[in-house]
């Protein structure tokens, strides 16, 4: 068995949150063009969290539907990305373990570097399952990207979580060695400990995206990668659609090669999702896969390949080869209920609960039961987050 090619992702679940701000409603609000939003930064709508919503209940409620698929046996670590934390010392995956019932010999532990930390889980849990195949790793990113109120960052919102079990023989993705890798020390995109929403130099933020993907690239060409007319598609980190057309056209031309790539007509069905989800960080560049999977005519036996980037900056390019019988595997219909299923926010609402900052006085404060996912957070009390099942 050649070990680098039978280990991969072998079942993937996403969720998002409770409510939806539609961009047309946005615009109606602060009179900006609607094509500026759906042409221009490719998004039509946002998930916004209920008030009881946060990185953990979206993460298991992504997450328990693989666990129900595949049971809890082999799950022996759970790594959990996020670049929202709800604690500088408690990862959020032991609440998420908690929640699910997972056994207790398993490690758990919480990844952070911007949006990239999702690829570092899915590496690790990569070699760990390499070097051990009869176990199984989760990994989930979970975020809730916020920006200040009628900031130009504000459009590109959004909130989800992905479930990615990682396993031996996948039942979708094989993923491959080489990876490209890419690290440069700089402030595109930052949110220190004392703030809510993220600081953000927009412009630079776009350059600064597309020079790591030349980097990681290279690098990737440098240690043995396919030639990049090998890829049926890209999946790239989507902090708004057009970014990843952006980031497309840009190595097409980094590889003198012509528009008419085959990857350039998959790219829709990779912004499928995010596009009615906005920027979900850690989780978005897997939401790209899950579309490009769940909408992509069949992909059996082909290579994709993946760019994850996350601002800072941290950048991975890497591959897969699609599994046979994948098709068999997906969530299709789970995933459009988790777009459909939203409740529409009126501007005023939304604003309501943009403005709303949880407690911090160690009080008793139960939370209003808004969501109507598998799991809430019940209430903060003590400084304590309580999470339930619903
Ligand atoms: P802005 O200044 O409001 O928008 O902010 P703009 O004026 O640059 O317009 C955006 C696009 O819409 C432009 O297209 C316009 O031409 C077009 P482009 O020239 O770039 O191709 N446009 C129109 N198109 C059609 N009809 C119209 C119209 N008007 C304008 N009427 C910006 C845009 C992205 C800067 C802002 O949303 C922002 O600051 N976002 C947050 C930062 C961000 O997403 N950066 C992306 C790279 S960094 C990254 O990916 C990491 C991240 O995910 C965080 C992490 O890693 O943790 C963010």
């Amino acid at each position: 068995m050649n070990r680098r090619t039978t280990v991969g992702i072998h079942d993937l679940s996403f969720a998002s949150a409770e409510f939806v701000l539609t961009h047309a409603t946005l615009a109606a609000h602060n009179g900006a063009r609607l094509a500026k939003y759906h042409t221009g930064i490719g998004q039509q709508a946002m998930s916004v969290p209920a008030a009881d919503e946060d990185v953990v209940t979206l993460a298991a409620t992504a997450a328990q539907p693989v666990v129900q698929r595949h049971g809890t046996d082999r799950i022996r670590t759970v790594l959990f990305a996020t670049e929202s934390s709800i604690d500088q010392s408690k990862s959020a995956g032991v609440y998420v373990h908690s929640l699910l019932e997972l056994p207790a010999a398993t490690r758990v532990v919480e990844l952070k570097q911007a949006c990239y930390a999702a690829t570092a889980g899915l590496q690790l849990a990569l070699a760990l399952v390499t070097r051990d195949p009869g176990q199984q790793v989760l990994v989930i990113g979970s975020d809730i990207s916020r920006y200040p109120l009628d900031s130009p960052g504000e459009a590109t919102q959004g909130a989800a979580a992905v479930a990615l079990l990682v396993a031996a023989d996948p039942a979708l993705l094989r993923i491959e060695h080489p990876s490209g890798l890419y690290t440069a020390d700089i402030m595109d995109f930052w949110r220190p400990n004392y703030l809510s929403t993220a600081l953000v130099n927009g412009q630079e933020s776009i350059s600064a995206y597309l020079q790591a993907l030349e980097g990681t690239w290279n690098d990737y060409t440098k240690h043995g990668g396919r030639p990049l007319g090998d890829f049926a598609a890209i999946c790239y980190h989507q902090p708004f659609t057009t970014m990843a057309h952006k980031a497309h056209r840009h190595l097409l031309r980094h590889c003198g090669h012509q528009s008419e790539h085959p990857a350039t007509t998959a790219l829709t069905c990779t912004t499928a999702y995010n596009t009615q989800l906005g920027n979900s960080y850690t989780a978005s560049m897997y939401l790209a896969l899950a579309g490009l999977l769940d909408h992509a005519d069949d992909l059996t036996g082909q290579p994709v390949g993946l760019m994850s980037y996350g601002s800072g900056s941290v950048a991975e390019f890497f591959a897969g080869t699609v599994v046979p019988g994948y098709r068999r595997h997906l969530r299709r219909t789970a995933h459009r209920t988790v777009v459909d299923r939203r409740q529409a926010l009126t501007y005023a609402r939304y604003r309501d609960l943009h403005e709303t900052q949880l407690p911090t006085d160690g009080g008793d404060h139960p939370l209003p039961p808004q969501t109507t996912g598998p799991f809430r957070l019940a209430a903060l009390t003590g400084h304590k987050r309580i999470y339930t099942p619903r």
